[in-house]
């Protein structure tokens, strides 16, 4: 990363060849003393992690598999935030490296035409009520041709490459997205979570938008109004009746 321009992010980077996921490898980093912006990258990963237990499709020199430590001294409940701030930073990159039009599917899938071509994985630690470290796992699906991904994918996930027809450059496209992290981590650890939140709305395709999500109680259908301070999903039922989501995935209607 030769052109790195942060300060903190990248400072140290471990790159690996084939690895399991990246979380691991930065979990045990940090138990052996590894500092905030420490990054892994790897080229492959043969169990790469997803959100809520699914699995991360990661073929080798083909994508962005990346874990960076964060040891952000905030209340643990402010993890939602993080993760909104994370999702800011990767759109805003993927927009400035390469010309296609993406946005965030609330929390932080990010969406080429629908279909998925990012997802981020905030694992933490915590220790009274503060968090104590953040491994914030990217994965971004750059250069991957359709023949690339299993056939029960091709209509949910999509590439960089496939959407906007050239080869990018996974060294820039890092370069990038840690500086735009950076500068929205410091923007969020000086003003608080406003100013993310006002550019999460933005760049959102989840908001006035019909949405689907189930909980343990049912189903919940509605329209996407807004975000709240803590970084929850506020629907609109059709009764009129306003229901905040907090956590989990939510289905585009
Ligand atoms: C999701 O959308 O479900 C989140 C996907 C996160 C994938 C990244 S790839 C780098 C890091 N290592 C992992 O095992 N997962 C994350």
């Amino acid at each position: 990363l030769a052109g790195l321009q942060t300060k903190v992010l990248g400072q140290k980077v471990h790159v690996y060849g084939s690895v399991d996921s990246t979380q691991t490898i930065a979990h045990a980093l940090v138990a052996s003393g590894a500092q905030e912006g420490t990054i892994v990258l790897a080229e492959e990963q043969t169990a790469g992690r997803g959100r809520m237990g699914r699995a991360w499709h990661s073929p080798s020199g083909k994508g962005i598999w990346m874990s960076i430590v964060l040891t952000p001294r905030v209340p643990v409940y402010f993890m939602p935030q993080l993760t909104l701030l994370s999702a800011v930073a990767l759109c805003r990159s993927i927009q400035k490296v390469c010309q296609v039009e993406i946005g965030i599917k609330w929390p932080n899938d990010l969406l080429i035409k629908g279909k998925k071509v990012s997802g981020i994985l905030l694992e933490s630690s915590g220790e009274d009520e503060r968090l104590k470290y953040v491994i914030a796992g990217i994965g971004i699906s750059v250069n991957l041709t359709t023949e690339d991904y299993p056939e029960a994918l091709r209509s949910i996930a999509t590439s960089l490459a496939i959407e906007s027809g050239q080869v990018i450059s996974r060294e820039l496209l890092v370069q990038t997205f840690l500086l735009e992290f950076e500068d929205l981590y410091a923007l969020y650890m000086d003003k608080g979570f406003a100013p993310i939140r006002l550019l999460w709305e933005a760049l959102s395709v989840t908001l006035k938008r019909p949405i689907r999500t189930s909980t343990p109680s049912g189903f919940i259908e509605g329209i996407a109004d807004s975000l709240d301070d803590s970084g929850a999903l506020t629907v609109i039922t059709p009764s009129g009746e306003k229901i905040k989501i907090y956590s989990g995935d939510i289905e585009l209607k």
